[in-house]
């Protein structure tokens, strides 16, 4: 890693964003995660935080938590065997921590993402072990003491409850989940560890093979603190008594939840569309159901909320299915939106 370079992107950063004092762009000046008892998080991207001054006055004052979009995935940590690249993503774990910002790293172990190196890489069983352990550990030692939580295995299931055959599965076997969170704690024994996935709402028979399995490991001795629900969802689903018997089940079996990579789809199957007040409001109900039934859990369990991107304009969803949407809780002039209004009201 080049230090200059590191030091010169974060100097620009630091000087590019504002003040403590001097924060006035925001619609609303007051700081969402100010009013909430737990971390309100958000899905930040390096570049748009480099350059987009507006969006940058939002991820300051409004969050408490940062999950790099993709920054920590494999391809951008790891895009050789033998090569870790950590400049951006210490700009950015630094620019959050002077912030005081927590950080929540995504992901160790995906099916996706992955580099060339990998997908064509034709070692022995123990050769494939060796990699994995050396990836894990070597970015957890990397981020010790500064990321405090991680998206260990993300989306590890099929919708039919059965393990998805990824790359890691097929070199490594099933085991490869609980040798993960075993790596994890291991090489950073202070941090939280999480199962990622999603449709956990809106299908029991993926989310009670997901809690099947995490609680036999954990009786096992695996170290797993927490679940995260991925909350893609839309205004039409899931059913607001889905939501929360997920809530509860996951919780009562003693995991802290993460509401994970939330974005509230106004147009799911990418219909003609005509942005309304009436969806946006649908939009902020479904939020304020969220916020409620959320605070409904054990406190100690209630891990955070986090949202996946800034502004409509940042959502994945319209780069990656190109489709027009507006799902997060800042629109594309970086107002709120009534989404916001309402989780704020609740918190
Ligand atoms: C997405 C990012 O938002 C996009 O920028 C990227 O092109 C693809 O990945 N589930 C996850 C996230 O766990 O890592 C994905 O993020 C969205 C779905």
């Amino acid at each position: 890693m080049s230090v200059p370079v590191k030091t010169l992107l974060l100097l620009c950063l630091m000087g590019l964003s504002c003040s403590k004092k001097d924060r006035v762009t925001c619609a609303d000046q007051s700081r969402l995660y100010a009013c909430s008892k737990f971390e309100i998080g958000v899905a930040v991207d390096l570049t748009a935080l480099q350059f987009d001054s507006l969006y940058r006055e939002i991820v300051n004052t409004q969050f408490n938590r940062v999950t790099p979009e993709n920054a920590f995935k494999i391809a951008a940590l790891h895009p050789e065997k033998n090569q870790f690249n950590w400049t951006e993503a210490d700009v950015l774990v630094d620019y959050c921590l002077k912030n005081n910002q927590k950080l929540h790293g995504h992901t160790l172990v995906w099916h996706a993402n992955l580099p060339a190196w990998v997908e064509n890489y034709t070692g022995s069983e123990s050769d494939w072990e060796e990699l994995f352990k050396n990836h894990i550990q070597t970015i957890c030692r990397h981020f010790k003491g500064k990321v405090q939580s991680w998206d260990v295995v993300n989306e590890a299931f099929n919708e039919n409850g059965t393990l998805r055959n990824s790359i890691w599965k097929q070199k490594l076997g099933p085991s490869y989940i609980e040798k993960a969170f075993q790596y994890a704690h291991e090489a950073d024994p202070g941090a939280l560890l999480f199962y990622n996935d999603f449709n956990l709402s809106m299908n029991p028979s993926k989310r009670k093979a997901v809690l099947k399995l995490m609680q036999n490991l954990r009786h096992r001795g695996v170290p797993i603190d927490g679940i995260g629900m991925q909350m893609h969802i839309s205004i039409q689903w899931p059913e607001n008594a889905d939501m929360a018997e997920a809530m509860e089940e996951i919780t009562e079996a003693g995991f802290k939840l993460h509401l994970s990579e939330i974005d509230i789809s106004l147009n799911p199957y990418n219909k003609e569309f005509d942005l309304t007040e009436e969806l946006l409001n649908r939009q902020a109900d479904k939020m304020k159901a969220i916020s409620l039934m959320y605070q409904r859990l054990p406190e100690q369990l209630q891990f955070g909320m986090s949202f996946w991107g800034v502004s409509d304009t940042y959502s994945w969803i319209r780069s990656s299915f190109n489709r027009e949407d507006y799902p997060l809780l800042f629109d594309d002039a970086y107002q709120i939106k009534p989404m916001y209004k309402k989780l704020k009201e609740t918190l």
